[in-house]
């Protein structure tokens, strides 16, 4: 099979979809492997390194794409590389295929099969396929630095000859995987951290990792998938109200709270913002859906009343190396669910196929089946 590997092309975007690592692997098992010359540099791995790995490492779109059998990319592919796509080829990224129509039905009029990989289900099996998890845990470490490096005093306890300093408060609201990992890394760095889920089981982990779960009273807000459900405006505005006393105190507070498929819910208010001590620091993880912080501007700092909001987009971009390690073993994981030894071998039969793939022979897969 021929697997190809286009340069990303979205701004800000420096990840690879595949690494020289996977793509060695891909080769041992002779499959050929065509690498856009350059597609590698922004997250440290060469043209060289491909070469070394096995990799053709090739120009011209046409040549590189051109026959190519499954095509990988980090984020959407673009028409022009679609264009050279025959139909019946495979295209695999971060398809953001719930809110992408107009690509997905780009991609069944072309007659390409499409996994959206944000799409894979959250099941124990399908652990190692998981970008929405290798993404979202590097975003959380990254967030806790981000936080550091904006805030004007340090984390740990410090005793010095000139007195002791206090550990700093940090505050993680949403202790999903990206909240989980801000966390441990605020811990390291020697803060005293608070976190608070609206996924009541969520309490023993946040425990185990040396924080704080903060004891509010709300209803738990789990649904049968094991995600948060949207909470009702009462349910929220009491939330709120509740958390705005912990967040208020905090010298640093960093946000993740998401809904899958819905914009993120407010959990910070502008009140509250204007609450917290001058020179405190809010990291908004949800800035891109809409933000759990009044006043997050996605992409921006923000200052509010002597506060600032950090409001960062692709995150894990900002760690292209090892982001693009995970996201090429993510990928490594359904390659060898949709590859057998003669070649493509879809069954849809699979859950995890099934619950990925977006579009097949000209049509969009069931579940978005409009
Ligand atoms: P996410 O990115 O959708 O949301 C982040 C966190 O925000 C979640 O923990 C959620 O409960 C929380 N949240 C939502 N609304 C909130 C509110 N109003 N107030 C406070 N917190 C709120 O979630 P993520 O990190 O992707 O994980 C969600 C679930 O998926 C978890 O149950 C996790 O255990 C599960 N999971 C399963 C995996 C698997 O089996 N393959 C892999 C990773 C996660």
């Amino acid at each position: 099979m021929k697997i190809a590997v286009p340069a990303e092309s979205a701004q800000g975007e420096t990840r690879v979809s595949l690494v020289p690592e996977t793509v060695q692997r891909l080769t041992r098992d002779g499959h050929t492997v065509a690498v856009a010359a350059g597609a590698g540099d922004a997250s440290s791995y060469s043209d060289d390194a491909y070469r070394q790995a096995g990799a053709e490492v090739v120009a011209d779109a046409g040549a590189l794409l051109g026959g190519a059998d499954v095509v990988t990319k980090v984020g959407e592919p673009t028409s022009d590389e679609l264009g050279h796509l025959g139909s019946g080829a495979v295209v695999i990224g971060m398809l953001n295929a719930r809110q992408n129509d107009q690509l997905i039905d780009d991609l069944a009029g072309r007659g390409i099969t499409a996994f959206s990989m944000e799409m894979v289900p959250r099941i124990a099996r399908a652990q190692r396929l998981d970008v929405l998890s290798s993404q979202a845990s590097l975003a959380g470490y990254k967030a806790v630095l981000m936080a550091s490096n904006t805030i004007g005093r340090f984390f740990p306890l410090m005793m010095t000859a000139a007195g002791t300093i206090p550990p700093a408060t940090v505050v993680i609201l949403g202790a999903g995987v990206a909240g989980l990992q801000a966390i441990a890394t605020a811990k390291r760095l020697g803060a005293k951290v608070q976190a608070f889920d609206v996924r009541s089981v969520v309490r023993e982990q946040v425990e185990s990792l040396g924080a704080e779960f903060i004891d509010i009273e709300v209803a738990d807000a789990e649904d049968s998938g094991g995600y948060a459900r949207e909470l009702t405006e009462q349910e929220q505005e009491q939330q709120t109200a509740a958390l705005g006393e912990y967040v208020a105190k905090a010298d640093v507070v960093i946000t993740t709270a998401q809904i899958p498929g819905r914009p993120a819910p407010v959990l910070v208010k502008r009140g509250t913002v204007e609450a917290m001590r001058e020179g405190s620091v809010i990291v908004d993880l949800a800035a891109e859906t809409g933000g759990n912080v009044e006043g997050t501007v996605a992409g921006e700092n923000v200052e509010v009343g002597g506060v600032t909001i950090v409001g960062p987009v692709n995150v894990p971009a900002s760690m292209p190396e090892e982001a693009s390690v995970l996201y090429s073993r993510n990928l490594q994981g359904l390659l060898e669910l949709i590859v057998g030894e003669e070649g493509l071998a879809l069954d849809f039969e699979d859950e995890v196929v099934a619950g990925t793939v977006v579009t097949h022979d000209g049509k969009r897969a069931g579940q978005l089946a409009s």
